[in-house]
């Protein structure tokens, strides 16, 4: 009989490419989104072979209603987008607190085995070490500064699941996404952005980076990211915790350059002040999930290509 996995927030951007992986698979998906950033069109060449069920994560009694058991659940469902994590903290810690409780208590009454937690690489903060790999100690740096409503909703998301696992889950397994782009991921996140204010410059010349463009990160793009899901999803061990990423740093300003080069523009940047606790520099170590076997096969520069196409 075919494996019943249910995917959270799988109408988003990473849920949905999920969601595509788990139908070539073979296993029975149900997606649960409320569709607040997430998109139902993302799914339309698989719509006919899944179930969808429209629903807000902290609505417990419409999670319930959702009819038979599930052996596996993938929890994506939360509030990304940089800009979010200013404007709207309380909804992020509300939809991270009551939306695990929520679905935690679920998979114990549908008999779930295995769990897997999408958390973030917003957890390490500003690392002390770079590659930062599992073992990274994680920091909530200022409870003031509503950006960390994210990162500390993940931070309590991944201790209350280790915990409550040990008692009612065979397996448990947290991934740490870094930087995931892609087509289609929504304009908040910097790749889209720059591709889309590139295109509206016309012929302008001034483009403004938020930061100092001196700022360091390393994306991995959704294929790749998909591919080191999947050796999570089958060669991952319980309780464990997989970064999933790549080594390929890059300043914004060099990336601004390569997608105004791609584009065809020439530009002159204007900096403005950076973000109160955004990182200086993310870049996974990710010699756990090499073990595993997954390989980049992406380059930054082919990804944007692929956007473009
Ligand atoms: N994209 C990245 O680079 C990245 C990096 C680190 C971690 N993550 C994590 O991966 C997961 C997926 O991220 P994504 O980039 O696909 O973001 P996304 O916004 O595209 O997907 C999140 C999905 O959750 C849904 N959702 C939000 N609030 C909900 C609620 N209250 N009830 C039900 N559904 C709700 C949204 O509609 C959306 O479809 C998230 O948990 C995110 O924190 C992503």
């Amino acid at each position: 009989m075919k494996k019943k996995v249910l995917v959270t927030g799988g109408s988003g951007f990473i849920g949905s490419a999920i969601t595509k992986y788990l139908v070539k698979c073979g296993y029975k998906v149900t997606v649960y989104d409320n569709n607040s950033r997430g998109k139902i069109t993302r799914l339309k060449e698989i719509i006919h072979k899944i179930n969808f069920k429209k629903g807000d994560i902290r609505d417990y009694k419409k999670l319930k209603s959702i009819s038979g058991n599930f052996d596996i659940v993938i929890h994506l469902a939360y509030v990304n987008g940089t800009k979010f994590f200013y404007k709207k903290p309380f909804e992020i810690l509300d939809i991270a607190v009551n939306g695990l409780l929520n679905i935690l208590k679920f998979s114990k009454e549908k008999k779930v085995k295995n769990f897997f937690l999408a958390s973030s690489s917003e957890v390490y903060q500003n690392p002390l070490k770079i590659p930062t790999d599992e073992e990274e100690m994680l920091k909530i740096p200022d409870i003031h500064n509503p950006r960390y409503s994210y990162g500390g909703g993940k931070i309590i998301s991944e201790l209350y699941g280790i915990h409550f696992s040990k008692k009612f889950l065979k397996k448990f397994i947290i991934f740490r996404p870094h930087n995931v782009y892609g087509a289609d991921m929504g304009n908040e996140h910097v790749i889209p952005e720059f591709i889309n204010r590139f295109k509206k410059l016309g012929n302008k010349k001034k483009f403004l980076i938020y930061g100092t463009g001196q700022e360091i990160r390393s994306f991995i793009h959704i294929d790749d990211f998909v591919s080191g899901f999947d050796k999570v999803f089958k060669k991952g061990k319980n309780q464990e915790i997989y970064n999933i990423g790549t080594n390929e740093k890059i300043k914004i300003s060099r990336l601004a350059k390569l997608t105004a080069k791609i584009l065809g523009k020439n530009i002159k940047f204007k900096k403005t002040k950076v973000l109160k606790g955004s990182p200086s520099v993310r870049c996974p170590n990710i010699n756990k999930i090499k073990k595993l076997g997954f390989k980049q096969k992406i380059r930054l520069k082919d990804g944007i290509k692929k956007i473009l196409k």
